[in-house]
């Protein structure tokens, strides 16, 4: 890797943020716990999906204190859709720390924010620098991408070692802006130094200087590294309504969607025939089934094959040869109060809005 210095990089990359920064509605507000909620939400969505679940977030808590006090329920609602939900209760472990140890406030100190849950590197980095003006990097894909091209480096950007250079090279040309350099490096990355091969070089204010440019090369950085093919998962869903009242579950508390909310399901894919030998060896006898069609869901690491099926139970004591574990709840409960994960969605919509009795038996 090669130098980065003040005159070439910071300048400009500064001068360029001062007139082209986004709005954003936590940098109107700017105080440690928004920047912080912020940072959290934005390491799962873009910037326009994040602004409305901010401003529900922090409507409902405000501050700290509140956080810290959240029933886990209300905190899982609040996050619904959002996805990597142990990211939200570490802010609520984080803010019980920060009311018993630190007097109900983030540290100004780079090093003890490190030590809260789910405070990394770059999270500490961005409150530190944003928030209190500290001298601290904060370096996340898109900081990783720019600094990539702009050094023509093929290394593996996955590796902490990469960072870590990354992290001390930005140090180096840090201006006594921390808070608007980091942004400024992050945000150059989200709309100029694009991913997928396709950077936006004429708009870009390190251009005379970037070496991925100069070499004509700047489609091929950062390079790709190979990831691990998904594990593909099949799940025949079986959405219970009984009474007008539809049947979800808890999630184990480890593991994926870890003490969320879901529809009984079993791991394989069945056919509206196995669904009826399924519910017949459960001895319910007498229910409707019909067809609520396909769907699909990615995460990071496993694939989920869905198949859903409405299951119309017709007699009351039916519902007892269910698990305990399964809860019937009214559709305003169902949205208003219990967290289903995306992975739902097609399932949720069609319960919530009527239309799965429409389809064909
Ligand atoms: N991406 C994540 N956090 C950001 C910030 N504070 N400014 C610009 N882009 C960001």
């Amino acid at each position: 890797m090669s130098i980065v210095d003040t005159e070439h990089f910071s300048i400009p990359l500064l001068d360029w943020y001062d007139r082209n920064k986004r709005e954003m509605i936590w940098r109107d507000r700017m105080n440690p716990y928004y920047t912080w909620i912020s940072e959290i939400m934005l390491q799962q969505t873009r910037i326009e999906a994040a602004t409305g679940y901010f401003i529900r977030f922090t409507e409902e808590l405000p501050d700290i204190q509140s956080l810290a006090q959240v029933p886990e329920e209300r905190l899982m609602k609040l996050w619904e859709g959002l996805g990597y939900y142990n990211r939200a209760r570490n802010l609520k472990r984080t803010a019980q720390i920060l009311v018993e140890q630190y007097d109900g406030r983030l540290p100004a100190d780079y090093e003890a924010l490190m030590t809260l849950p789910g405070i990394g590197p770059y999270t500490a980095g961005a409150i530190a620098s944003i928030s209190y003006g500290i001298k601290a990097p904060a370096v996340d894909g898109n900081v990783l991408r720019v600094m990539m091209h702009y050094l023509q480096c093929g290394d593996d950007i996955s590796k902490m070692s990469v960072r870590r250079r990354v992290e001390h090279m930005l140090l180096d040309v840090m201006p006594e802006r921390p808070g608007d350099f980091n942004q400024a490096v992050m945000e150059l990355g989200e709309v100029v130094c694009i991913p997928n091969g396709a950077p936006l070089c004429e708009k870009c204010p390190l251009m005379d200087s970037c070496q991925a440019r100069a070499a004509g090369c700047q489609e091929e950085y950062p390079k790709k590294t190979e990831k691990k093919p998904r594990r593909m998962e099949n799940r025949t869903l079986l959405i219970y309504e009984m009474d007008g009242y539809i049947g979800i579950q808890r999630r184990p508390q480890s593991g994926l969607l870890a003490g969320l909310y879901e529809f009984p399901a079993v791991p394989e894919k069945l056919t509206l025939k196995g669904v009826r030998e399924l519910l017949e060896k459960k001895g319910i006898l007498n229910a409707r089934v019909s067809s609520m069609g396909t769907a699909k869901h990615i995460f990071s690491h496993v694939e989920w094959h869905m198949k859903g099926f409405y299951v119309k139970l017709e007699r009351a004591f039916e519902r007892q040869k269910l698990p305990p574990s399964v809860i019937f709840v009214s559709r305003d409960e169902l949205s208003q109060s219990y967290a289903l994960p995306t992975a739902f969605r097609f399932y949720l919509k069609q319960i919530i809005e009527g239309k799965n009795e429409k389809r064909g038996q």
